[in-house]
């Protein structure tokens, strides 16, 4: 019999790629997503791919926060665990409207959190994001580095987690991983799923792709006098379907019976300007970014990148890819659905 995982989420950028994963191990997978932020496309394309193991998806849309949907949901299947990648994420709107980002993730996880308890459901994987190490002083960050919260997003994430902890320890029969990504990027080698965000994209390597397929005239280079190598921000780039096997590598860690509640870094370790990224990216696709370079962004931290030492050793995971793969997955995806996976809808 194969494990049943609730994903909720699981038509978004890291979703989708993880619910890939999943069907390829055999597991059977249930998706809530409300499509607020994604397209039921990428579940097709998810179908498509998975092949004879495309009957093992079902697909329910709704929002998380609709209990009586929740509830009917649980009443009628029995999950083994689910992997929560619902909410909204976008920092910039997140200080513009507070309220609406801690309704959704915060009630979200609430309601999902009280659903998983009345039916005994009691293993959770979380995302939460390097976003809770704000500024580190320290390099690299490591899962016991001070964390603290520099926008309403933040929060969300910060205070999710310490929701996660505080029912671990109410109900020690809870096995929760809370896993901080580092910076996602990239798409599934076949270009058949990928990051496509509503509107103007805030991060990095979405706004680099839409200025190589022509959608936008230059990326705007946010900061040129850090103390970094090359003056511009380094992050830690992970490829998607890295952090989507960290997922499965979770998993797997929730059925050690003696596990508990623990925070993981899923990065790569390594750190990458801007100006390296953007050159790796102009390899993988032959193409010219435009560049305009400005001032720094506000709430940017100069240096962020993980410790992964706890995830190898624990969970047995270790990035594979580097960044000339994920530019190179990033372009194919790019390349083959410019506008993402409803032309017609593109909020250009
Ligand atoms: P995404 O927006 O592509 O996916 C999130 C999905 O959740 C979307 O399909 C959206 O429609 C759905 N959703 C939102 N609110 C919902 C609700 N209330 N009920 C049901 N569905 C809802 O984002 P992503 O990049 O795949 O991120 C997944 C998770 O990982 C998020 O929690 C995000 O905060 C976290 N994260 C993302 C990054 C990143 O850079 N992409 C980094 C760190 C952490
Ligand atoms: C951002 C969010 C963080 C979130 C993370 C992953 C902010 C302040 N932080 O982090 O909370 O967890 O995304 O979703 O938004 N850059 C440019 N030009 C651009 C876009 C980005 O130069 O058009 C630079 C940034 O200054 C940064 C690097 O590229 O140095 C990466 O930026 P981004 O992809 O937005 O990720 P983070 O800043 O790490």
């Amino acid at each position: 019999m194969s494990l049943s995982i609730l994903v909720t989420g699981g038509a978004g950028y890291i979703g989708s790629h993880t619910v890939l994963q999943l069907l390829l191990g055999g597991y059977k997978v249930v998706v809530v997503d409300s499509l607020e932020n994604s397209s039921q496309i990428s579940l097709e394309r998810v179908r498509e791919f998975a092949q004879d193991h495309a009957p093992k998806l079902s697909f329910h849309q709704f929002d998380l926060r609709d209990r009586p949907a929740l509830e009917k949901l649980f009443a009628s299947e029995e999950f083994d665990a689910v992997i929560h990648f619902a909410g909204l994420k976008a920092v910039g709107e997140s200080v513009q409207k507070p309220l609406m980002y801690y309704d959704n993730n915060i009630i979200g996880l609430i309601a999902l959190l009280e659903a998983m308890a009345a039916h005994g459901c009691k293993k959770l994987v979380f995302s939460s994001s390097a976003t809770v190490y704000g500024w580190p002083k320290v390099v690299p960050c490591n899962e016991e580095s001070p964390i603290c919260a520099l926008n309403p997003y933040g929060s969300t994430k910060l205070f999710g987690e310490e929701m996660c902890r505080d029912v671990y320890k109410s109900d020690s029969t809870w096995k929760i991983i809370l896993l901080r990504y580092f910076n996602p990027v990239g798409a599934h080698p076949s270009g058949a799923i990928g990051d496509d965000p509503r509107g103007i994209p805030n991060n990095l390597m979405p706004f680099v792709q839409q200025v190589a397929v022509g959608r936008r005239p230059a990326l705007t280079i946010y900061g040129t006098d850090y103390g970094t190598k090359d003056g511009t921000g380094v992050r830690d780039y992970i490829h998607v379907v890295d952090l989507a096997d960290g997922h499965i590598a979770a998993l797997n860690k929730l059925s050690d019976p003696s596990f508990g509640c623990k925070v993981y870094n899923l990065g790569t370790g390594k750190g990458t300007s801007v100006l390296e990224m953007v050159a790796a990216f102009e390899k993988a696709s032959g193409m010219k970014i435009p560049l305009v370079m400005a001032g720094r962004r506000p709430g940017d931290a100069e240096v962020v990148y993980a410790s992964t030492e706890r995830a190898e050793r624990e969970l047995n995971w270790k990035a594979k890819y580097g960044i000339d793969e994920m530019c190179r997955d990033q372009w194919n995806w790019a390349s083959k659905n410019p506008y993402g996976y409803e032309p017609c809808v593109s909020t250009d």
